[in-house]
């Protein structure tokens, strides 16, 4: 089976790793964290980075230090990880949430300014599949409106808006090392930001809120969200190479799209001419002339050893919003349709020209084999 996504380690992952267990540094002090979030965060274009457990506990971390609470409301995309509204969950706050742009899949921005009101502290864009969100637009509601923005980049490093590293453009970037991720930890998450007290707010909340002056009294509920020196030094090594894994989605993206431009039926991901799409994952929506459904083309490339995943499923009518009381009847018809006709292929790092082939060689043929059918 080509998997969707594997991690691709090399030599300096399991060199790191090892010094921490020769070194005893194992638990959340020690050389690489500091080293991962200088590294990171200035490869964003930031001062401050902090390490966390995960990409979820990020945006926790970053929405906790912004004081974000009961009766906020934070605009965000219907089309993303339930992991997004988690965070805003967390806080107590109310996720309200946006369509997607037919072109990007990403929030639409001018449906932003309908949804803002005077409860309304931060909208948290997401920089879905690796292409960056409209920033610019973004960023003048928020200054427009006294509103912070907490850009949810899990799934996009080192792309670029304009001349910018998403992460690096809102208040505050939120990133997520897992396994599948463009570099991974094993597990983990940074905050990224410029304001040397946000960092420090999350610092102190990330470490059970423990005070300088009296050690175990607590003034607020912390949380336990650190990283180990262990995750880091896979993170840092992973760090190292981040061009080059950049490079190899990159170049996996350009041979997809020159094999299956021609294929009818499929829409293909772009690239808007003022970004750098990172294409964390390569994701084509199946039209009704392709002449099977998504769901059947997925089924035919298991069948031929090809994995692949369906896309997000909008978050506004899910049963944890429904529980809260949270959820909405509205419509979202741009990230409803996306949701049905979705579907990653194998977009890992490691995958080869070959396997590429394979993959295109198998859609082509289903293709036409359900052709036959008809
Ligand atoms: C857009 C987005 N946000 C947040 C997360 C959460 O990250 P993690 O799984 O590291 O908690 C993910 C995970 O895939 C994600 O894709």
């Amino acid at each position: 089976m080509i998997p969707v996504c594997t991690p691709l380690l090399g030599k300096n992952e399991k060199k790191y790793v090892d010094e921490c267990i020769a070194t005893n540094w194992i638990s959340s002090s020690g050389k690489y964290i500091k080293l991962f979030e200088e590294g990171f965060s200035h490869y964003c274009g930031r001062k401050y980075g902090v390490t966390t457990t995960n990409g979820t506990t990020a945006l926790h971390l970053a929405l906790a230090a912004l004081g974000i609470g009961p009766g906020d409301e934070v605009i965000m995309p219907t089309f993303t990880i339930a992991a997004t509204a988690f965070a805003v969950m967390y806080c107590g706050a109310k996720p309200v949430f946006i369509d997607s742009e037919p072109a990007t899949w990403n929030i639409d921005p001018d449906q932003i300014r309908a949804k803002i009101t005077q409860k309304t502290k931060v909208i948290l864009p997401v920089h879905i599949y690796g292409h960056p969100c409209a920033m610019s637009v973004i960023m003048s509601l928020a200054s427009r409106y006294n509103l912070c923005v907490v850009e949810d980049a899990a799934q996009s490093h080192g792309a670029q808006y304009q001349d910018k590293k998403v992460g690096g453009i809102g208040d505050i970037g939120c990133f997520s090392f897992y396994g599948n991720k463009i570099i991974t930890c094993g597990e983990g998450g940074m905050v990224v930001t410029n304001n040397r007290r946000i960092a420090q707010r999350c610092r102190d909340l990330r470490n059970m809120a423990f005070i300088e002056s009296k050690r175990f009294w607590h003034k607020e509920i912390g949380f336990n969200h650190r990283m180990t020196n262990l995750q880091a030094a896979l993170g840092l090594a992973q760090f190292e190479q981040i061009d080059q894994l950049i490079e190899r989605r990159r170049r996996n993206a350009v041979l997809y799209s020159a094999l299956l431009s021609g294929v009818e039926g499929l829409r293909l991901p772009i690239e808007r001419s003022d970004v750098k799409n990172v294409y964390w994952m390569y994701g084509i929506l199946v039209e009704d002339d392709f002449g099977l459904s998504r769901d059947r083309l997925m089924r035919k490339l298991k069948e031929k050893g090809v994995e692949t995943r369906t896309f997000f499923i909008p978050l506004h009518n899910q049963p944890f919003l429904k529980k809260q009381g949270m959820a909405s009847k509205e419509r979202f018809p741009v990230a409803e349709d996306i949701a049905r006709r979705g579907l990653y292929l194998p977009s890992g790092s490691g995958l080869t020209k070959k396997e590429i082939e394979y993959i295109c060689d198998c859609i082509k043929e289903i293709k036409d084999a359900s052709s036959h059918d008809i």
